[in-house]
């Protein structure tokens, strides 16, 4: 069915032809790194956020060191939290990331690890947005 081909041939193109594959200057203040592994396999995660001064995702970048699933997950999901609020991109769940990919059980953990990535870059942009706040005193 037609349907079901426009939906395999998304699936490809986030396989063969991954989008926002790259990096973000982690020092910068408006940008939150999440970097995650999963035990399973070893496969590693990067996937950085950078947020304007209304909390929305204006940038995402990542790097997979993993298997295609793993890189097909992660493309997915910067797409998706492009222009996002980060209390939508936490939301967002890899049960999802799976039914859009069609990604089989055994590869689940794959698109666990883009769940466990964009929820870690918010908290690292959230801890540098505190620290901002109430800087530590030296000395
Ligand atoms: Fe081989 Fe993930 S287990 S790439
Ligand atoms: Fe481990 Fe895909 S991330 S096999």
């Amino acid at each position: 069915p037609v349907v079901a081909r426009g939906y395999h041939e998304n699936v490809i193109a986030h396989y063969e032809n991954p989008k926002n594959v790259g990096s973000l200057p982690k020092g910068d203040m408006d940008v939150g790194t999440g970097l995650v592994g999963a035990p399973a396999c070893g496969d590693v995660m990067k996937l950085q956020i950078r947020v304007n001064e209304d909390g929305i995702i204006s940038d995402v970048k990542f790097k997979t060191f993993g298997c295609g699933s793993a890189i097909a997950s992660s493309s997915y999901m910067t797409e998706r939290v492009m222009g996002m609020s980060l209390e939508e991109a936490g939301k967002i769940k890899n049960t999802e990331i799976a039914k859009e990919l069609c990604l089989p059980p055994v590869k689940l953990h794959c698109s666990m690890l883009a769940e466990d990535a964009i929820r870690s870059a918010i908290r690292d942009y959230q801890k540098k947005r505190k620290n901002m706040a109430n800087p530590k005193q030296k000395g």
